[in-house]
């Protein structure tokens, strides 16, 4: 749904959602959520807080019982396992398959290795799917979501999956494309990983289905901490 003119140019707008898996026990209850620019957000909160059916909803896979989600931006999700996402043989053919219908065929190929490029993965679209590293894998995911015109990325603990090495790639490299000076993205990424948070332009925590304010990671991380600002 697009932006009504109270909210011009914010990329997301949440307000008012009530969603329940099950009757009589509401998952999300007046749950709102602004993302004031684009950039990297994170969002933190125990298990079963509401954090992943907060993003399927964003994303349109779910339907709210009550409220409203508006952007102007088109939404995709990134999963924490790539292997749930790539479809095809190889790197290629499964960009090829996110691409909008209206590219014309002689400029698939070039726009396949430009999307490789912007992931790291200059060279590659003949490279079987299976033979990637699970960071190589997640990093191709992003290129697919990319390949569709998606500019609003939803990321489910994108990293858990992830050694150290790819979680820092796969986080760099969201970071930069939240920086980009030309059509930055927005990206609400959802992680329990704490040294993540250092990379976000804000960090919120997501408890019994609501999101509390933006603060800098830094201090989210302070406050989590057993020793930190009291903040629980
Ligand atoms: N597919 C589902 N079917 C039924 N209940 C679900 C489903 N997904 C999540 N839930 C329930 O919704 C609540 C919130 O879950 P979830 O959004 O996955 O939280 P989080 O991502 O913060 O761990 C939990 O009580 C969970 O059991
Ligand atoms: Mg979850």
């Amino acid at each position: 749904m697009p932006a009504s003119p109270d909210h011009d140019g914010l990329p997301l707008v949440v307000d008012g959602l009530d969603f329940a898996w099950a009757p009589d026990r509401p998952t999300l209850h007046n749950c709102c959520l602004q993302i004031p620019r684009p950039g990297l957000w994170m969002l933190v909160g125990s298990n079963g807080s509401g954090k992943s059916t907060l993003l399927r909803l964003i994303a349109g896979l779910l339907q709210p019982k009550r409220g409203t989600i508006l952007t102007p931006l088109h939404p995709a999700m990134v999963f924490q396992n790539p292997d749930h996402q790539l479809l095809m043989p190889t790197c290629g053919s499964d960009l090829q398959l996110g691409l909008p219908e209206t590219l014309p065929p002689s400029q698939v190929e070039r726009r396949v290795e430009e999307l490789l490029t912007l992931v790291g993965l200059q060279g590659m679209a003949t490279r079987p799917i299976h033979t990637l590293s699970g960071g190589q894998k997640q990093r191709l995911a992003i290129a697919g979501a990319l390949a569709a015109e998606a500019n609003l990325l939803l990321l489910d603990e994108p990293t858990a999956l992830l050694d150290p090495d790819s979680q820092r790639d796969v986080v760099a490299l969201i970071r930069d494309l939240c920086r980009q000076p030309k059509a930055p993205l927005t990206a609400l990424w959802i992680t329990h990983r704490l040294e993540e948070l250092s990379h976000c332009d804000g960090a919120a925590r997501m408890e019994r289905g609501k999101v509390g304010p933006w603060q800098s990671g830094a201090k989210l991380v302070a406050n989590l901490l057993p020793t930190g600002g009291g903040g629980g």
